[in-house]
């Protein structure tokens, strides 16, 4: 039988390159006659692995990682009927079976059928369903007709990979936040945080037509990063409160729309920059929204957190000052990005160079042998965004 490598899990900070079994077109019992298996073109590291490698989710050891996938379909199974053997196509990471209520409304982060724990599945990852991940060789991904994204024209998309690559996950996410708060023609807008969900949504809002994109974070290689596309930056780690800082770039306290793009492993703004302050952002973006404002948070919030510092939030209980938010009739939108309701749209302006995503992310890649090297710099806070060419198909030189 063919062999697979992918990386794995094995208790926090540690990844290992290891032998993994070769795919099949089932979970379990759970047969995938729908599925097609994957040679792996690119996967890429997320801050959404990072969340569980540093132990600060109920991830088992032995997990293999990784849902950022985009590959060359290899095999297809009896009742894939669409896409063939030889296609190119990018995965997005929500897992969606195509035919329950949520996936008829384009819901895909919700799917009712792929997760029997709980609505919602993706590929590697710790409470969504099981699936395998591709920090890998080989994948399997189910229901193909409905989950893939077929690159038009294989040559072209081998010479934009390291921009489609982002179409897995980052790029619709950081759009999303972006639609989801409101961002349009001459918005100014402030997102929080500077990885590259952060950079993928500040790039998204030039892209939507924003005025001004002010980011937001504490890691001054992060905000070099930003400007260097033209974005805005402030530095929540300084004395002057961010919406002193906002002011002293538009000439007033408040934005129109805001975006986090940071998560529950926030840190305090300040004097508290040292420590983690789960809701430092949500209740930060409340304080500069204007009146009417929307916020999109697509920064993860977990149900349960280990490593927490208190008991509250160790259940995923914050202290979130509501009242500010419905002072300002506030409306706000969290939860997986619905990849699928955006990637098409967002090939297309890559293909037509409307948005150059790999350079404002600053894409790096490396072998699938250098992942856990990546995984302890993206951790350490690399401006980069790590894509790993598990094949050699790309990077070879
Ligand atoms: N909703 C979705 O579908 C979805 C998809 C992908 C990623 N995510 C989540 O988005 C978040 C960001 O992902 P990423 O890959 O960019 O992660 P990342 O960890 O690389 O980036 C987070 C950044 O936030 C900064 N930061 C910390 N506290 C801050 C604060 N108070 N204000 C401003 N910046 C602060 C950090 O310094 C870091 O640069 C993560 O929580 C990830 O799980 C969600
Ligand atoms: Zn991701
Ligand atoms: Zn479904």
């Amino acid at each position: 039988m063919a062999s697979n490598r992918g990386l794995v899990y094995m208790g926090p900070g540690k990844v290992e390159v290891q032998s993994i079994d070769f795919p099949k077109l089932a979970l379990g019992n759970r047969k995938c006659d729908h599925g097609v298996i994957l040679k792996i073109v690119s996967t890429n590291i997320c801050g959404s692995d990072q969340h569980m490698v540093r132990g600060r989710t109920t991830a088992p050891r032995g997990l293999v990682l990784g849902h950022e996938i985009t590959g060359e379909v290899i095999e297809a199974g009896r009742d894939v009927e669409f896409i063939k053997v030889g296609d190119l196509v990018s995965v997005p990471f929500n897992i969606a079976c195509g035919r329950c209520r949520n996936c008829k409304e384009r819901k895909t982060g919700i799917c009712l059928n792929v997760n029997p724990a709980r609505a919602g599945a993706a590929y590697g990852y710790v409470d969504m369903g099981g699936w395998v991940g591709g920090q890998a060789e080989y994948v399997m991904v189910p229901y193909a007709d409905f989950n893939l994204l077929k690159f038009p024209n294989k040559a072209q998309a081998m010479e934009k990979i390291r921009d489609l690559t982002c179409l897995s996950d980052i790029l619709p996410t950081g759009y999303h936040g972006a639609v989801t708060a409101g961002v349009g023609t001459g918005s100014i807008v402030y997102v929080a945080g500077a990885g590259p969900v952060g950079l993928a949504c500040a790039a998204a809002c030039h892209l939507l037509g924003a005025a001004c994109v002010i980011v937001g974070d504490l890691n001054p290689e992060r905000l070099a990063q930003a400007r260097s596309f033209g974005c805005e930056t402030v530095d929540v780690s300084k004395s002057a409160s961010i919406a002193e800082q906002i002011e002293a770039i538009v000439g007033q306290p408040e934005v129109d729309c805001a975006v986090d793009c940071v998560g529950f492993e926030a840190r305090g703004h300040g004097s508290e920059a040292q420590k983690e302050v789960p809701a430092a952002v949500l209740n930060s973006l409340m304080e500069i929204t204007r009146a009417g404002g929307a916020l999109g948070i697509p920064g993860l919030y977990v149900t349960e957190d280990p490593g927490a510092s208190d008991d509250k939030a160790k259940f995923g209980n914050l202290s979130i000052r509501l009242g500010l938010g419905w002072a300002k009739s506030h409306y706000f939108t969290t939860g997986q990005c619905p990849v699928m309701k955006y990637n098409r749209e967002l090939m297309m302006a890559i293909l037509y160079d409307k948005i150059e995503i790999a350079k404002a992310v600053n894409v790096t890649v490396i072998t699938l042998d250098e992942g856990p090297q990546g995984y302890k710099d993206f951790d350490k806070g690399a401006a980069k965004k790590f894509v790993i060419d598990p094949h050699r198909s790309f990077s070879r030189n």
